[in-house]
Parts: C-alpha cells; sequence; structure tokens
C-alpha cells in the first residue's frame, strides 16, 4: 500500500487566502443582494501598464513566426530579462549581483515555497511572527515542523520572533540558534519594515551564527523612506548569507502573469557546497522556465517608459493605503503600516478577535479583510486591509466602516 507525506495531515484547515475565499462565496451565495468590497487578498486590480501590454503583443506574435518562434526558455531566464535586473536592481544600487547569480521564475510564492528544498530537513526555522503563511506552511509540508497547537496556534520547533506594536515591529535575535531565517521586509501582514541599519545587524547575525536569510522582497517597490533598504545586498556581508526572492506581482501588477526571480549569490556556501548551484541543478531539473512572452513582459518593467508607468500605478495604491491609514486613525482605530507598503495592520476593536471582527465587517459593512490571526500567534487581535482595490472601492469601503 503506498503511503502518502504525512506531514500534510499535520497543516490545520486550509490555506489561509482560500478559506477567506471560501467563507466569502459562502456569504455571497446567502446573500446575493449585497455588494462586497474585497480588501483581504493582496491582488492588484489596476490593467497592466501600457508597455507592458505592447512587449505582450510582439511577443505573441514572435510566437506566430517561424524565424522568431521560442521553445523552451534557458534554465536560469533569458538574458535579456537577468541583464536588466541586475543592472536596474541591483548595479544601479551599488550592488554587485551578476545576471548569472538571478534565477527567473514564475513567481515569488513558489520560490518561497521551493527554495526551502535545498536544505537539510534538521534545520531550525525562525519566522517573524506574523508573517506571510507561505514559510511555515512548506516547511510544514517538507518535515521540518513540530506539530500544531491550535490553542496557542503556535508549531513546535519553529522559531518565532514577535513583531508587535511593543517592539516596533523591528524582530528581536531569538535565544535559540535558527538555521534559516525567514525576513519579509517590508512585512507582509504589518507593512511596516526596518531600517537598512536594522537589516544590517540581521546580516552580521546570520553571518556571525551560520545561518542563511531568505529574504522575501515582494514590496520593495512601495518602500518611500530613505533609510531603508531596497535589497539586502544593500547590506555588507549578505553576499554570503543570503537569498533574495522578488515578485513582479506588486510592482508590476502580474498577479495573473506570473513573474518573479530567486537571487543566490556564489559566495553562498555551506562548507564547500555552493548553493548556487544547487538551486541551479533544482531549477533545471524541476521547472521549464517562465513563458517568452512573460519574459518580455519583465523586461518591459525596466524601459523607460516601463518605469514611468509603474511608478503611477504604486502612487495609486499608496494613495489608497494613505486614505485607509488616515480613514481609520480619524474613525478611532489603531493603525500601523502602510507608509512602505500597501498594507495597513489596525488593532481590532474592543476584544474582538482576528476572526470574529473579520465576520462582523463581512455582515456589517460587506468589506472583506484579512484576520491577522492568520499571520501568526502574535497576529491575533489584528486586521490586515490591502491597498490594492480601486480608489472608488476603498473610499466607499472606509465610509461603510466609519458608519460602522
Ligand atoms: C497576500 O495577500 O498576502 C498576498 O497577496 C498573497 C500572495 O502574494 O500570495
Amino acid at each position: 500500500m503506498f503511503k502518502v507525506n504525512d506531514n500534510y495531515q499535520k497543516l490545520p484547515g486550509s490555506y489561509l487566502f482560500s478559506t477567506i475565499a471560501r467563507k466569502v462565496s459562502e456569504y455571497q451565495a446567502a446573500h446575493p443582494d449585497k455588494t462586497l468590497i474585497r480588501l483581504g487578498i493582496g491582488d492588484v486590480t489596476q490593467p497592466l501598464a501600457p508597455a507592458i501590454i505592447e512587449a505582450l503583443h510582439s511577443a505573441v506574435d514572435e510566437m506566430g513566426n517561424a524565424a522568431t518562434f521560442r521553445g523552451y526558455a534557458p534554465d536560469l531566464g533569458y538574458e535579456f530579462l537577468r541583464n536588466a535586473i541586475a543592472e536596474n536592481d541591483y548595479k544601479a544600487r551599488g550592488c554587485d549581483i551578476g545576471a548569472d547569480e538571478i534565477f527567473v521564475s514564475d513567481g515569488a510564492k513558489s520560490d518561497s515555497g521551493n527554495i526551502q528544498e535545498i536544505f537539510s530537513v534538521d534545520n531550525r526555522i525562525a519566522v517573524c511572527d506574523p508573517v506571510y503563511p507561505v514559510y511555515v506552511d512548506s516547511n510544514v509540508m517538507a518535515g521540518r515542523t513540530g506539530t500544531y497547537d491550535p490553542v496557542s496556534e503556535v508549531w513546535s520547533d519553529v522559531i518565532y520572533m514577535p513583531c508587535t506594536k511593543e517592539n516596533g515591529f523591528v524582530p528581536e535575535f531569538p535565544k535559540e540558534t535558527p538555521d534559516m531565517i525567514y525576513l519579509c521586509l517590508p512585512n507582509n501582514p504589518t507593512g511596516t519594515t526596518l531600517t537598512k541599519a536594522q537589516l544590517q545587524e540581521w546580516v552580521d547575525y546570520a553571518n556571525r551564527v551560520g545561518a542563511v536569510i531568505i529574504y522575501d522582497g515582494a514590496y520593495e517597490a512601495y518602500i518611500s523612506e530613505d533609510d531603508v533598504a531596497h535589497t539586502i545586498y544593500e547590506c555588507e556581508g549578505a553576499r554570503t548569507c543570503a537569498i533574495e526572492l522578488k515578485s513582479f506581482s506588486k510592482n508590476a501588477g502580474f498577479t495573473g502573469v506570473r513573474l518573479g526571480y530567486t537571487v543566490v549569490p556564489k559566495e553562498l556556501k555551506c562548507g564547500d557546497v555552493s548553493l548556487h548551484a544547487m538551486w541551479a541543478r533544482r531549477h533545471g531539473t524541476k521547472f521549464n522556465g517562465a513563458p517568452y512572452i512573460v519574459q518580455r513582459a519583465g523586461e518591459a518593467v525596466y524601459s523607460e517608459t516601463g518605469k514611468a508607468q509603474l511608478k503611477q500605478q504604486i502612487a495609486y495604491y499608496m494613495k489608497n493605503a494613505s486614505a485607509i491609514r488616515n480613514g481609520l486613525t480619524e474613525t478611532g482605530f489603531e493603525v500601523f503600516g502602510g507608509v512602505n507598503a500597501p498594507y495597513i495592520w489596525l488593532k481590532t476593536p474592543g476584544q474582538m478577535t482576528s476572526w470574529e471582527f473579520f465576520d462582523y465587517l463581512l455582515d456589517a459593512a460587506h468589506v472583506v479583510g484579512t484576520p491577522g490571526s492568520g499571520f501568526g500567534p502574535s497576529g491575533e487581535g489584528y486586521f490586515r486591509l490591502t491597498a490594492f482595490g480601486t480608489c472608488e472601492n476603498t473610499l466607499a469601503a472606509l465610509e461603510r466602516i466609519r458608519q460602522l
């Protein structure tokens, strides 16, 4: 008789955003007359920028012509895209990352779930709490965690680094030494971040204790403050301890197009073993590349026209973020984030739990948000709203919340 991967049986319920989607569709089916405003999952609403559409059209035409048709993409991704990334995301910021250290993929969610595969199952992981649930869930699936306690909402064998109002959402160095440290900055869900100096301390710590940092920079395009690093490689020593994951979903609206990349510097080693070589082996074996037309669209993100159009798109979402921040503060909520990220993190009113507030907001205001406890135990009593809605819906949602 075959056996299944028992680690999956340890996972409670479904993935956070699947649970929310199910609850919302059940509510909508029971109340077909209610118009819901969805500020839950961080999915974009603005159409792709014209420069990207143009690149997609022209790549589609190339695929219809025998002379320009392309089949499988090169293992690491097309050079035109890797060169554009190396030039714009790294060299322009004074960071020494070569195009051959960049692995193009179909998105940062897959990479953040898959990257753990090149590490031993014995490694201890440390995660910020609260944080994007994929890091813990994918490590549970791999068998790197113990069991889940539904009361405390804590996994055994996971080092939680609380990021709370009390510590200004800056994680403290854990008492037990981790092997793998996940940092998502600017942070999903709190919308807060670290200064470059604070990030440097994490790089120094990782190098000192021999840990690797898995750095998720999906929200980098939303950074507005000068003392915040745009990539971990701005920090001295990051080439020997950090892997960086980047997404095109939030900076360019590719949530439905799918494109991302991972940087594994050649100096990153475990003894003599190169992580770059391991990830290249994994990539070559299990992945056949992001589509050519999508990689051409990614290249357009770095064209001068593309950059200008996307700057406007980010400004549009950040205008929503300030509207939510200011609107909720005026209504009496305690809010965080929304300055360097498109997420606003609010304290639930009274003593409501995160899920109680989710149900209340859905039922009374027909607004969908994300319960903070879904991101980790320290998220209990908090709630996340996204700034990725349309401007009209964002203002309408605020008005509904004001009238509660
Ligand atoms: C979120 O809402 O946290 C994200 O959009 C989910 C994702 O990026 O996978």
